[in-house]
């Protein structure tokens, strides 16, 4: 109810612009009323998956929280786990705006917000800050300006400097935001990617003493075919997880909508049946050699269940919260 009050205000801002103001709020809001309204004690419901010890399967998806400002109060929510990023080498802009519009019909958000973030440097130092002692996981990806051939040194870039603050690392290689980043999920190019990142990991283990679990994030818009080459790289290069998916760019479920042409990626509940479907390809697959995180469009308990029944170990919700509120976490971890 209040979550509805907030949404029709929130609703009326340009959506980048509702964006960054939620979370000016929120990392202003320790000891407020805000923060006892939005903190929920939740069941905990454990699960163990890539060695780690989640308290529920639900976390929250990468680019909500891309420079880590909130991850104390995005924690008291009762997520089992936190992803925060995509971040890469050096702060950049992103493309230019307006570059995120919502489909409230379809209850779909598009973006091409081409990585916007502040750097890897500048969420160490937030994660460096927060009291989160749960899972955090960060995501990390490229600069705009990085040809395909040097985008794994970007990866490496990243992951030398996020290794320690880690619970998992998760390689986003399925931005459609990005030049030429997709090409990363198929062929050679996939493979030297994967054979650099798991020689770093190797070498970071030594270093700090600690495994780190390295998680793929992929693209619905892959063929069955592309998809099935995947899963046998993944398999071979020995990757902890995939985290399928990010965003399409596909406009099937939207046709005719207002703002269903605008460049970039379809999120939200749209893409609910489609990432369900390229989980389910995956998971057989892949039978069981590595955990999935399921992904898009998650709006309910209904979808939270198809996406484990289609063969996800964890979920993760993005658009869900921005059209339902904190009160969807609730719904899903109490009853999963
Ligand atoms: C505005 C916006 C920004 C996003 N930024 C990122 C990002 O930086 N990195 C990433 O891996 N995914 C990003 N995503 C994709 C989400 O993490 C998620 O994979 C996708 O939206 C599907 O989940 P959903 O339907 O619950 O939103 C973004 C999604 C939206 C809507």
């Amino acid at each position: 109810m209040l979550y509805t009050i907030i949404r029709s205000i929130l609703f009326r801002l340009e959506p980048e612009h509702a964006h960054r103001f939620i979370l000016q709020q929120l990392r202003f809001i320790k000891g407020t009323l805000l923060e006892r309204l939005i903190h929920q004690s939740l069941p905990i419901r454990p699960i163990k998956c890539m060695g780690l010890h989640f308290p529920n399967a639900l976390g929250l998806a990468a680019g909500l929280d891309k420079n880590g400002e909130c991850i104390d109060i995005f924690s008291i929510m009762g997520f089992g786990f936190i992803e925060v990023g995509t971040v890469t080498p050096l702060p950049q802009l992103g493309n230019v705006k307006p570059r995120v519009f919502r489909l409230v019909e379809a209850e779909g958000i598009i973006n091409s917000m081409g990585f916007n973030n502040q750097g890897v440097d500048y969420l160490v130092e937030n994660i460096s800050k927060s009291k989160f002692k749960g899972i955090l996981g960060i995501n990390i990806g490229i600069n705009k300006n990085t040809p395909l051939e040097k985008m794994k040194e970007d990866y490496i870039t990243c992951m030398e400097k996020v290794y320690m603050h880690a619970g998992y690392i998760a390689i986003n290689i399925s931005s459609p935001n990005t030049l030429n980043l997709r090409m990363l999920q198929c062929g050679q190019n996939l493979d030297n990617l994967l054979a650099s990142i798991k020689l770093k990991q190797k070498e970071l283990q030594k270093k700090y003493i600690k495994y780190v679990p390295i998680v793929i994030k992929i693209a619905p818009d892959l063929s069955e075919e592309e998809l099935i080459k995947l899963a046998d790289s993944l398999v071979c290069y020995h990757i902890d997880g995939v985290i399928a998916t990010n965003s399409t760019l596909d406009r099937k479920f939207v046709t005719g909508l207002r703002y269903a042409k605008q460049q970039g990626g379809l999120s939200g509940r749209p893409i609910q049946s489609k990432s369900t479907k390229i989980i389910h390809l995956l998971s057989q697959e892949l039978k069981g050699k590595l955990p999935i995180i399921g992904v898009g469009g998650i709006d309910s308990l209904v979808s939270a269940r198809e996406k484990i029944d289609a063969g996800a170990t964890l979920i993760q919700i993005y658009s869900g919260l921005i059209y339902h509120g904190p009160s969807l976490i609730k719904k899903i971890v109490s009853f999963l």
